[in-house]
């Protein structure tokens, strides 16, 4: 299957491609007859690497630590170094092969290398799969925020093959379902119905990723800058991110999301929601949450605009509306 974004006036438009062991025709779909730096982390099995590098012209392997912390300014810095070195020219290209962490950080470096080369991106985690790796954002931390210096970098060809994540861990797995499942409340109830029936995850994989890509494409194409609907994708991120600050990194952002979506939704649809989420061992709820550290950590964030806060609350399942209320109107929702 070949989703295609298409934002007409922007000068946007590159294929999706989700397919299993489309990873093996990578140079099918996107042109490799050239550099290609290849951009991956410690943690992304080599088979996968080898994959895509054998199919090369002339590769070259830029290796980042696994984990949050890589997508810092030293990286970035390095790999522009190793670009120039190498002589990267403005008609060679990135391909980033691994989660949203390899994805933002080397997205970024394609956006201002030469004033911007062409991307390709590999995703390998669920989460950036069907979230993550469409949409052009990419960022690295700096000074201690997360994702406050990067670009709007959209790809040239995303290729997605759920076949790499049979090495993912079932933590993240988890932690990628939480994106789905939040997709699908907002914006497709035939899809969450399907995602809570469903009897066999791994073979259902592919049809669950289109579907939840197509709800993000047809966002992005919509609000490629975030404006307005793109906000519908911070369903549940609000107090998300709140309590993954607070959980001191022993939460993953999906498990933060998880948990808030719950305070998000009707007392109508909560327990149909929670249900869905724990069976994909996701959590629902956080013993001693502290609502006042969660409210002042809320109005440090950047989404806060003084005083009021934009939501997005669901009362049905499929829809969503936006909420614009004070930050201490929040304390009525965690309850
Ligand atoms: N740009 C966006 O629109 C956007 C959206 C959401 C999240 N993000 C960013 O994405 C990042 C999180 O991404 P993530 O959840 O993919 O985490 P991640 O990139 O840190 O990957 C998680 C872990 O899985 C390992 N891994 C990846 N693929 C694997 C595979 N197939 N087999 C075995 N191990 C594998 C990695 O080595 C890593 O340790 C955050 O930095 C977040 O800010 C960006």
């Amino acid at each position: 299957m070949i989703i295609d974004i298409n934002v007409k006036n922007k000068d946007i438009k590159y294929p999706i491609i989700v397919e299993r062991n489309s990873l093996n025709k990578v140079n099918n779909y996107f042109n490799l007859d050239r550099k290609v730096l290849i951009v991956t982390d410690t943690g992304i099995p080599n088979e996968y690497i080898n994959t895509v590098k054998e199919k090369c012209k002339e590769p070259f392997i830029f290796t980042v630590k696994q984990g949050e912390e890589s997508k810092n300014f030293d990286n970035y810095k390095n790999m522009l170094e190793y670009m120039v070195k190498k002589t990267f020219t403005r008609t060679d290209c990135v391909i980033a092969i691994g989660g949203g962490v390899v994805g933002d950080l080397s997205g970024f470096v394609a956006s201002s290398y030469m004033r911007g080369i062409d991307f390709y991106n590999i995703p390998t985690t669920l989460l950036s799969q069907v979230d993550s790796s469409i949409g052009g954002k990419c960022a690295i931390d700096f000074n201690g925020v997360k994702n406050n210096i990067g670009a709007f970098k959209n790809p040239n060809g995303v290729l997605i093959d759920p076949n790499v994540l049979k090495t993912l861990d079932d933590r993240q797995i988890s932690a990628g379902m939480a994106e789905v499942i939040k997709m699908s409340i907002t914006s497709n109830k035939a899809l969450f119905n399907f995602i809570e029936q469903s009897k066999d995850l791994n073979h259902d994989l592919e049809y669950i990723i289109t579907e939840t890509l197509k709800i993000k494409a047809n966002v992005v194409s919509i609000d490629p800058f975030e404006n307005d609907l793109r906000k519908v994708l911070n369903f549940g991120h609000t107090i998300g991110h709140a309590i993954e600050a607070l959980s001191n990194g022993s939460l993953l952002h999906g498990e933060c999301v998880s948990i808030g979506m719950t305070y998000m939704v009707s007392d109508e649809i909560k327990d149909e929601v929670k249900y869905s989420l724990r069976k994909y061992n996701l959590p629902v709820s956080i013993t001693n949450l502290n609502k006042e550290e969660v409210i002042n950590l809320i109005k440090l964030d950047k989404k806060a605009s003084g005083n009021d806060i934009t939501i997005v609350y669901v009362s049905k399942i499929g829809s969503f509306e936006f909420k614009k209320i004070k930050v201490d109107e929040l304390k009525e929702y965690l309850k």
